[in-house]
This record gives C-alpha cells, structure tokens and sequence, in this order.
C-alpha cells in the first residue's frame, strides 16, 4: 500500500523535478521517444547491464511489443530468470544485500528517468572516473560518492578525473585555476575569508574500452531512450495503478473542494 502512495506522488512530479544537487552542468541526452529501435537496444543493454541489480517493477517485460517485439524474442533475448514475458520485471537481488555490498540499496528504475530527468541518468552514466578512495574504485561527478560501481567500464574504458581548483569567498567562486599552488597563493593573498575548492571539471582517458567514444554514447543514450519510455506514467503497470490513481484523484478532487469552501465562506 504504502508503494503505491509513493509511486503516485512520484508519477505526479514534473519531469526533471530534482534539480542536481552537486550543481553539475548535464549533458543532453538528445533522445528520440519514436525510435522503437533505440528503445529495443536499450533493453538489452538494461536486462543484460543493470537488471543484476536493479529492478523496473512496475512494468512489465512485454511492453516491448509495443516496440515491434514478438513475444519469443522478448523470451530470447531480455529474459534471463525465467519470469513469464507477462512478468514484471523484477529481480532475485535482495535490497539489503545490495544494501550491505554497495552500502545503499540499488533502487528500482522504473520512474528514474522521470525522477532525475533523463539529462541527468545519461550524464550519470557517463560520468564515473576512478577514485582509489572509494569501496567500488570509482567516484562520479554527477552523484557524488554513489555506491554503485561502473557497471559500463569494460565498454567506455577507464577515465581519470582532472580537477580544477576554484577559489571562493564563502560560497561564491571568485576564481579557478588550473593549478593547486596558484589557487592557494591567491587565498594567502586575499586572507581571512577565502578557500580553495578542488572540483572534478572534466576527464581524462587511462585506457580505451571495447567502445569509441561515439559508440559508448550511443550505448548510453539507448539505456537513456528506454528508462525515459518506460517512466511515461501512460506505462505503467494499468490494472494495479489505474485504481489507485482514481482514488487518488477523487479523494484529491474531494479535499481540494473542502478546502475551497473552507477558505472562501467568510468571503461572501
Ligand atoms: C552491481 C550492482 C549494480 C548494477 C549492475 C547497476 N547498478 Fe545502478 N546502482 C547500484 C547501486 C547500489 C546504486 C545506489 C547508489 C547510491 O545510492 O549510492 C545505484 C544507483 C543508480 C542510479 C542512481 C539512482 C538514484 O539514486 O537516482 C542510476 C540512474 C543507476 N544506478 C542506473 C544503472 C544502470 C542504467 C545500470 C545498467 C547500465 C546500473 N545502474 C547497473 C548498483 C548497480
């Protein structure tokens, strides 16, 4: 019950809702919702890549057939755990053992690119670099110290982080530089009241995956065309959210009338 509530509210928020907390510029993901072939190979690559660990529950595996699937090609080629083609498509990993390995739980993804926008999920994406300090070996620059590992590196190959060293006045940056040595001597010069932030502003390649750069984003923004198909509220799981959607609505309608005549009757 209380998952409905949540997947409610959540259909209910505006696309993109989540401003970027790290405050990180995104890259467009430039997707196209009408090319079904994109939004086929993006379900490959999400069964094979993200589905050990993530679910997209509230839809089910023969969605696909509104892409041009048949039926056994979604058996051959997306189902790896037996689930029926009629199937949500959960998975067998117990949160908590994500949870306990990654130290958070790999969340469902069903509405993810509504959520976060799908600027957001292709920038993500694209965004791991390596990070010794980290239990995975890799930081992101979009969501900084996430649990997850780079589940794509063997395709993009592996990136170091390049940083730059901005210097602020409290929160406001005044200056960036290229060079840690310069950043601090422009604190000491300035005194009381200024600091130096490092930032990761870009990447640099330690070694080339199976992918070129170009094939890798194409990688990326498949993934990214099918978690944006998938998370338009008109797909999601009907027989079990359309009920719960109308009740919603007529309770919401219900109140909202309450109210407005709670407010307006000393008006008159
Ligand atoms: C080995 C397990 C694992 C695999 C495989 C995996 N992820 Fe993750 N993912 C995680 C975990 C754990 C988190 C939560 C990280 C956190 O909150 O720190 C996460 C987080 C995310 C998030 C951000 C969720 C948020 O909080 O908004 C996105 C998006 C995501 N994964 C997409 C993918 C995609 C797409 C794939 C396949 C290409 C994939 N993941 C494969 C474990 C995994």
């Amino acid at each position: 019950m209380k998952k409905w509530i949540v997947l409610i509210v959540m259909a209910l928020l505006p696309v993109a809702g989540f401003a970027n907390e790290e405050g990180v510029e995104l890259e467009s993901a430039n997707i196209d919702l009408s090319d079904n072939a994109a939004i086929q190979r993006g379900a490959k690559y999400f069964t094979n890549y993200c589905m050990g660990c993530h679910s997209a529950k509230y839809v089910r595996y023969k969605l696909m057939e509104k892409v041009g699937l048949t039926e056994s090609m979604i058996k051959d080629n997306l189902i790896f755990d037996g689930s029926k083609v009629g199937g949500l498509m959960k998975i067998a990993m117990p949160s908590e053992y994500a949870a306990g390995s990654f130290g958070a739980p790999a969340p469902d993804l069903t509405l993810e690119a509504r959520r976060r926008g799908s600027d957001w999920v292709y920038s993500y994406l694209k965004s791991f670099y390596t990070d010794p300090s980290r239990p995975t070996g890799v930081n992101n620059k979009v969501f900084h110290n996430v649990g997850m590992p780079n589940i794509l590196w063997e395709l993009e190959g592996i990136k170091d982080p390049v940083y730059k060293y901005e210097v602020k006045e409290g929160t406001e940056t005044v200056a960036e530089f290229d060079s840690e040595a310069e950043a601090e001597q422009m604190v000491k010069d300035k005194g009381e009241g200024f600091h130096v932030e490092k930032v990761v502003s870009g990447f640099s390649k330690r070694s080339q995956g199976k992918l070129s750069d170009e094939e890798f984003d194409g990688v990326v923004r498949d993934i990214t065309t099918y978690l944006t198909y998938i998370a338009e509220p008109v797909r999601l799981e009907r027989e079990h959210m359309g009920v719960w959607v109308l009740l919603f609505l007529v309770v919401f309608t219900i109140l909202a009338y309450l109210m407005k005549k709670e407010w307006w009757k000393d008006v008159h």
